[in-house]
């Protein structure tokens, strides 16, 4: 493991710290290392009116292209889960927008990791061609 993922898994173990899960009790923590060597990162944030909550991942996405990053190297993912847990399909196509490239780390609360391709966990995203017409 090289020292600025295990920087990014530090970080998303952090963040989950702050998570607000009042409802599922499912802390998620996720750290997104931008090209520039910053990490962004953000936990799941629940709502009375569940349909509102959002996740870690897309947090930290929002966060780092709010701070100006648009492109991204890696993330790291902790949960509660006792084994590793891959991001929901919706974080992945958000993920997918900025970093078709993106290794995603996942941690399980016993502290394994899996390394996966963002292309992997989604195999045939929606894309901005599949709307644009053929001149833009
Ligand atoms: N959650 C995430 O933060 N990321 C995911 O990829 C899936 C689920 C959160 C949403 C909710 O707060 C809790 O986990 C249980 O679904």
């Amino acid at each position: 493991m090289n020292k600025r993922y295990a920087d990014l898994i530090q970080a998303a173990a952090q963040v989950r710290e702050r998570s607000y899960s009042p409802y599922s009790h499912f802390r998620v923590g996720a750290a997104l290392l931008g090209e520039d060597g910053k990490i962004y990162s953000g936990a799941n944030v629940e709502n009375a009116s569940f349909g509102l909550s959002i996740c870690a991942e897309r947090t930290a996405v929002f966060q780092a292209v709010s701070g100006g990053e648009l492109r991204f190297e890696a993330i790291a993912i902790c949960t509660d889960g006792t084994i590793p847990t891959p991001p929901c399909g919706a974080c992945r196509q958000v993920l997918m927008e900025f970093a078709p490239a993106l290794t995603v780390l996942l941690v399980g609360a016993d502290g394994s990791v899996e390394e996966h391709r963002l292309a992997d966990l989604l195999a045939h995203p929606f894309r901005s061609f599949d709307f644009k017409g053929a001149d833009d």
